[in-house]
């Protein structure tokens, strides 16, 4: 059996790869500091060392014995990190550095590690492929594409995976595991939580769209698991590739929206707002390396994600 670190595995994607790693058989070491994650998320068969990327001891302790890394961990605000560029510098960046070090040290070559399409910035081609431009509008994105480059010129066997965006909800032997960000700022659990006193913004109805309102690529976190144990067994010596993670197609917030509705069996309050900065209209995913590459295919459609959300929330 082998052993994997998964650094961030505390965190909602993290932790579910850790619960879906350790039901097929892999023994599974978990590094994460708590800043954003949750003990009691993680699965109750891995190992839970907290501690940082900034700690380069800690980092050497925890990778003995494991055969391979899946790199989670990191910040992911992208407005926390327009605000704080040094932190998402220091943090994702120099931490990421201290990893490929240890790993080295270590003998340890193989990683999976999860990148952003925030990496590719505003777009320029829809669906958005690997050779697109990445050019980053963000520090978070810069963060992300900074890694991907130290990974590439650490040569040593790597996937990156570029995820869009992620949602769903995974229910392990220990329940579900749900989406718990603080502040919460994606989409679909906003939606669910929406009330008449506190109703769902609507970030620009007047972007230029099939209805005004703007377009993202959603995959569910159980398939984009998946995607990363194909990962491990599809890497190559010295070789790193890069690989899209999305569903392929786009819903734009009020096609969520009326889906979530459909599995709520109610309306969700909404009030229309003005323009997020930053938000570009449209970011789907051409998945076609994905399916080439790894053999991977998304099964679980919105509808799915919406109503795993729901469940792990009222668990
Ligand atoms: N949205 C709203 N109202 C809200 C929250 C979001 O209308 O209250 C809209 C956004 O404007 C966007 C869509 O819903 O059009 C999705 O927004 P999310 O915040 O859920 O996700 P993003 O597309 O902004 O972010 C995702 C990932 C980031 C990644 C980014 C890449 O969550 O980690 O894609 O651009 F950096």
């Amino acid at each position: 059996m082998s052993r994997i670190l998964v650094t961030g595995g505390a965190g909602y994607i993290g932790s579910t790869a850790t619960a879906i790693l350790a039901d097929r058989g892999y023994e599974v070491v978990v590094f994460d500091d708590l800043s954003t994650g949750h003990a009691d998320s993680v699965d109750s068969r891995a190992t839970l060392i907290q501690a940082s990327l900034l700690d380069p001891e800690a980092l050497a302790s925890a990778l003995v014995g494991c055969e391979a890394v899946i790199h989670f961990a990191g910040k992911s605000l992208v407005g926390e990190s327009v605000e704080k560029p040094e932190l998402y510098h220091h943090v994702n960046v120099d931490g990421t550095q201290n990893l490929l070090d240890a790993m080295a040290t270590a003998g340890i070559d193989k990683i999976v590690f999860s990148s952003s399409a925030a990496t590719y910035g505003q777009p320029v081609d829809d669906p958005i492929t690997e050779e697109s431009i990445a050019s980053p509008t963000n520090p978070y994105g810069a963060s992300k594409l900074a890694i991907d480059k130290m990974i590439t010129a650490a040569g040593i066997s790597a996937i990156s995976l570029r995820y869009f965006n992620v949602a769903g909800a995974y229910e392990s032997t220990n329940g579900w595991l749900p989406e718990r960000h603080n502040p919460e700022t994606h989409l679909i659990p906003l939606v669910l939580r929406a009330t008449a006193a506190n109703p769902l913004k609507i970030f620009g109805t007047d972007w230029d769209t099939k209805d005004g309102t703007c377009i993202r690529d959603y995959v569910h976190v159980v398939d984009l698991i998946e995607a990363h144990i194909l990962a491990l067994g599809a890497l190559k010596p010295t070789v790193h590739e890069i690989v899209n993670l999305g569903s392929g197609g786009g819903y734009s917030v009020r096609e969520v929206i009326a889906a979530s509705e459909q599995v709520l069996g109610r309306t969700v309050p909404t009030v229309e707002s003005p323009r997020r900065a930053g938000d570009p209209a449209t970011l789907v995913a051409s998945i076609k390396k994905a399916k080439s590459l790894l053999g991977w295919t998304p099964t679980r459609d919105l509808v799915t994600m919406i109503s795993d959300a729901v469940k792990s929330q009222v668990q």
